[in-house]
């Protein structure tokens, strides 16, 4: 029976859990907070928590999901119904809490436990420094192997621009954002036009005076945007009072607000784990999860632009397989073979190292290639296509496409009912 550590009690984490007990695992998962559901877990407080720890959750009030919920559950575990495809974060949060119940997930979660270190033996086996947040006591465990799903929407990226120590007014990143009523009456520059920086854009302009969003996408946006809201290029820098503009513009500002993403951190994995990250990009990896260098450690939820919940549930599958030895693990060289075949794929497609997993309209093929490689059961085809045609309506129509409606009627096949 081997010991399983998992790192982190949200959807992925939940993911290797129930998986790795349906393995006939012995399954401890460390969670710092008190609850399951990570991102979901809504909190109204911002910087450090009463741990002393940098809160988590990037939550905000009122959000809908981004994806259908047709897409957002476990695959073999469907979200309750209601007539709307797009959900409010606490249904996604109730729904992650019933997968927990339903397969008595929580009793094997340490809650307010908070992973410290984690260090290879030289028996290959892994110990674990636990910090346990109610008796405030540092705590020492071993296993065989260990999954880390700590999430990768928590620690913020900060650009830097010349002149910002000059600005006077506020400065603010979307790690932050609960809700648009600090807005009110306030000229906002909104930095990044990804998912976070679309969506916050047409929350705060219910609320400023006026909204700028600067992005760098090929081409602007198509949304529809409040008559209050401008676009602008890149900022070449902050003044003491706004920003100058790569079109040569200027404009004042009393709110810089940073929608430029978020950094994958690892802070307890040891540097002799045999993993390094930067800029997003974390190696030497097997398909996206699996540590080269040390196969009885891996990353469940890495890739970005997909079906998160499925995908979770895949990847652990197929890690799984091959760290109980159901199926046996290729050598380094073919691992480190296939992963550089991967990866320059991706370079020679263009993709810049911080999107080194970034999966979106290849997500298909990825999980495909799974499955066919762990010879285990496949993502049904339908979630990638609806994944594809919803991710495009959401940039065509930013304010109305959280009205669609889908039905998933089989395998292949969603329609979209309104
Ligand atoms: C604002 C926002 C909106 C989103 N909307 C959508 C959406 O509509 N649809 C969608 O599919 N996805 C959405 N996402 C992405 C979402 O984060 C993922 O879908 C998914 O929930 C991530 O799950 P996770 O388990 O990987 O990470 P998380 O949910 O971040 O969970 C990680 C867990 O690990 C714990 N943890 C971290 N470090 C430690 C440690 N050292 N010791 C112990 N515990 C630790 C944390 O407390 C947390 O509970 C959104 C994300 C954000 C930020
Ligand atoms: C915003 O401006 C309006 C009109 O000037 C004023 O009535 C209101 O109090 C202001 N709100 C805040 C939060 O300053
Ligand atoms: C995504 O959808 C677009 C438009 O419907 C289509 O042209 C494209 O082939 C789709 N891509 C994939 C990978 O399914």
């Amino acid at each position: 029976m081997k010991k399983l550590c998992v790192i982190g009690a949200g959807a992925a984490g939940l993911a290797a859990a129930k998986n790795g007990l349906k393995l006939n695992c012995d399954v401890t998962v460390f969670e710092q907070s008190n609850a399951v559901g990570g991102t979901w877990v809504y909190t109204d407080e911002i910087g450090k928590d009463k741990y002393g720890l940098d809160v988590h959750s990037s939550m905000y009030k009122g959000l809908h999901t981004n994806l259908p919920k047709e897409i957002m559950s476990f695959p073999d575990f469907p979200i309750p119904y209601q007539e709307k495809s797009y959900i409010l974060a606490e249904d996604m949060l109730a729904y992650l809490n019933l997968y927990a119940d339903n397969f008595k997930l929580k009793e094997k979660i340490k809650f307010e436990h908070h992973v410290v270190r984690v260090r290879p033996l030289i028996d290959d086996t892994w110990e674990v420094l636990v910090r346990d947040l109610k008796i405030e006591k540092y705590l020492i465990y071993n296993f065989d192997l260990i999954f880390i799903c700590n999430g990768h929407y928590h620690t913020p990226i900060i650009p830097f621009y010349e002149g910002k120590n000059f600005f006077k007014g506020k400065i603010l990143h979307s790690h932050d954002y609960r809700c648009p009523d600090p807005f009110e009456n306030e000229t906002v520059l909104i930095i990044g036009a990804g998912p976070s920086g679309m969506d916050l854009a047409n929350e705060i302009s219910k609320k400023a005076t006026r909204v700028t969003l600067s992005h760098h996408l090929p081409e602007p946006p198509k949304t529809q945007f409040k008559t209050n809201v401008d676009l602008k290029p890149d900022v070449v820098k902050l003044t003491e009072d706004g920003a100058a503009f790569a079109d040569g513009t200027l404009n004042t500002f009393s709110v810089v607000f940073y929608c430029t993403g978020y950094k994958y951190t690892f802070p307890f994995l040891s540097f002799d784990s045999g993993i390094t990250c930067d800029d997003n990009f974390v190696r030497p990896l097997y398909k996206h999860c699996i540590n080269i260098n040390r196969p009885t450690l891996a990353f469940i939820g890495l890739p970005f632009y997909v079906c998160a919940t499925q995908m979770f549930d895949l990847q652990a599958r197929f890690c799984l397989t091959f760290m109980t030895d159901k199926k046996k693990i290729p050598s380094k060289t073919e691992m480190i073979e296939d992963s550089e075949k991967e990866m320059n794929k991706r370079w020679s497609k263009g993709f810049k190292k911080h999107q080194a997993h970034l999966m979106g309209c290849d997500q298909g093929k990825y999980y495909e290639d799974l499955s066919k490689t762990a010879e285990i059961e496949p993502l049904k085809p339908v979630i990638a296509k609806l994944h594809n045609f919803s991710s495009l309506r959401f940039l065509d129509d930013l304010t109305n496409f959280r009205q669609d409606i889908f039905r998933i009627i089989d395998d292949e096949t969603f329609i979209k009912v309104q």
